[in-house]
């Protein structure tokens, strides 16, 4: 009996040293930041509070460079606009910080997202699949966007004769999936589409906490998974008919990003050639990455570039005014359906109300980079040794008064005038691993809101929330509760 006690409590003991022992890391360093708690670190707030409001409260109370602790782990946050550049841009970010924290997965599709991928396997398959995102590749999609428009335009019609409230998560939500289901895959969703698609991002923040406390080697062997399991494996399987029927059928002339990715498939196992090409895992992981992280991150977009405009009329008032005097100049007064994008490129109006948006509500909070080496950071005397993972505040620096004057409100000028200071505004990221998907989003979301904005306006209703409310997602993503506004029809 004596000697089982003293096991379990050496037991304990030992957990508790595991879980602390690295506590006192920043301040034996002269690092300021939050006070760990053991098991949690500096985490635990982000249980009960938006990630986004602990992340702004730190960054004005510790500064641009603190310490902080993922559970057991020392992490340092760098916010200064210049360490930043340096650290996502340029040569050193490919020599040293070129990987983010490692995902701990032993799930098929997740351990080949290019988000997860390292070093030069992430190189090459960057590089194959970066020239499915160019102008001219996208140019094939067009065509998709533009057939999901009007449906949304529809249940804008629908919304505006019954004069009733409208949640823009939902609305655009719907957009998107479509956008994102034909892009990726051709296929139309259906309700168990959607309804998988869903759980890909609904779920419970422990499976992230446990990421930070429990050792990869115990989770590998409870084959633990950040992300859910059962949706990857769906999307896995839909993506896995879709390749058998068109290699079976030669149906090989479809446009869209899993064909794109089947082209640079692996065919030949001779010479340094294969080294190019994708495996047929890989081309399953990233189409499955690019519909979950294409579908929800865009919707967001649209749905707060709703709300600003609900709430800023004049602003609505000129984006309508800019986007009908561009393409009257192209088309005269007969608009056509199909709008050709590049036009809508060329509105620095309609380009601003967007960054403005992703300025105030970038989905993406904080960014990560893991040290591949100790590193010096610029000036100061903090060495960042190999493995720390430095994090990018991104919500704090685009909130900040010191870079965005009056933070909080929406003022698409901001982006006209040339004022931005590099290295504060990173809705996407920077540098090399900078998101991929960027110009993808920025072009469905210019050609769905010029369409509405020709036929109707947004505005607010007696339930719109302002400010708008968050849940607490304990990942570095914004967590919106319904956004709901009302829409008239365009006089
Ligand atoms: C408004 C929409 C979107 C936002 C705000 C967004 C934001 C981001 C951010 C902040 C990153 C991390 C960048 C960094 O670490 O420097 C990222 C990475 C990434 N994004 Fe996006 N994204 C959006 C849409 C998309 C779309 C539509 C796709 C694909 C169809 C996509 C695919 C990716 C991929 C694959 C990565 C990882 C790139 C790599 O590691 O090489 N994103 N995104």
């Amino acid at each position: 009996m004596i000697l089982c006690v003293g096991l379990v409590l050496a037991c304990g003991f030992l957990w508790y040293w595991y879980l602390t022992k690295n506590h006192k890391y920043w301040a034996s360093r002269g690092v300021a930041g939050p006070q760990p708690l053991p098991i949690f670190g500096t985490y635990l707030c982000q249980f009960f509070t938006p990630f986004q409001d602990s992340e702004l409260e730190r960054y004005e109370k510790y500064g641009k460079i603190y310490g902080i602790y993922d559970g057991t782990q020392p992490g340092l946050i760098v916010g200064r606009p210049d360490l930043v550049r340096q650290i996502m841009v340029g040569q050193l970010a490919l020599d040293v910080f070129r990987n983010r924290r490692a995902v701990k997965t032993t799930h098929p599709v997740m351990a080949k997202f290019l988000s997860s991928l390292e070093d030069d396997t992430w190189k090459r398959v960057r590089s194959i699949t970066a020239p499915t995102f160019t102008s001219g590749k996208l140019k094939r999609i067009i065509p998709c966007m533009t057939a999901a428009s009007g449906p949304l335009l529809a249940n804008l019609a629908a919304a505006a004769a019954n004069a009733s409230d409208l949640d823009l998560k939902a609305l655009f939500g719907a957009y998107t999936m479509d956008v994102i289901a034909h892009s990726a895959f051709a296929t139309t969703p259906d309700d168990v589409f959607v309804q998988q698609a869903s759980l890909l991002f609904t779920f419970p923040f422990w499976r992230k906490f446990l990421d930070y406390i429990v050792p990869m080697a115990v989770l590998e062997k409870f084959s633990f998974t950040v992300l859910p399991k059962d949706p990857m494996t769906f999307f896995r399987e839909v993506t896995i008919r879709i390749i058998r029927h068109r290699r079976a059928t030669g149906e090989m002339h479809h446009q869209d990003f899993l064909q794109l990715l089947m082209d640079a498939e692996e065919t030949e196992e001779t010479g340094s050639d294969v080294k190019k090409k994708l495996t047929e895992e890989e081309i399953l992981a990233q189409s499955v990455l690019f519909f979950s992280v294409g579908f929800e991150t865009s919707s967001q977009l649209l749905a707060y570039a709703g709300y600003c405009l609900a709430l800023n009329p004049d602003v609505q008032d000129t984006a309508y005014e800019k986007i009908i005097e561009a393409l009257q100049k192209k088309y005269g007064t007969e608009i056509p359906e199909e709008i050709d994008p590049e036009e809508l490129t060329k509105i620095k109006y309609l380009n601003a109300v967007l960054d403005e948006t992703l300025r105030l509500y970038n989905p993406v909070l904080r960014m990560e980079r893991r040290a591949s080496s100790d590193f010096q950071l610029g000036d100061t005397n903090i060495i960042i040794p190999k493995g720390m993972i430095v994090g990018i505040p991104v919500w704090a620096m685009h909130h900040s008064e010191e870079f965005y004057p009056d933070p909080w409100a929406f003022d698409p000028e901001r982006f006209l005038t040339g004022n931005i200071v590099p290295g504060t505004y990173l809705p996407f990221g920077d540098g090399p691993r900078n998101c991929i998907g960027s110009r993808f989003a920025l072009l469905e979301s210019r050609i769905a809101l010029a369409k509405i904005l020709l036929k109707f306006k947004f505005v607010r209703s007696p339930t719109t929330k302002v400010p708008l409310e968050f849940f607490p997602t304990g990942r570095p993503l914004l967590g919106p509760k319904a956004i709901v506004v009302r829409v008239e029809e365009r006089n």
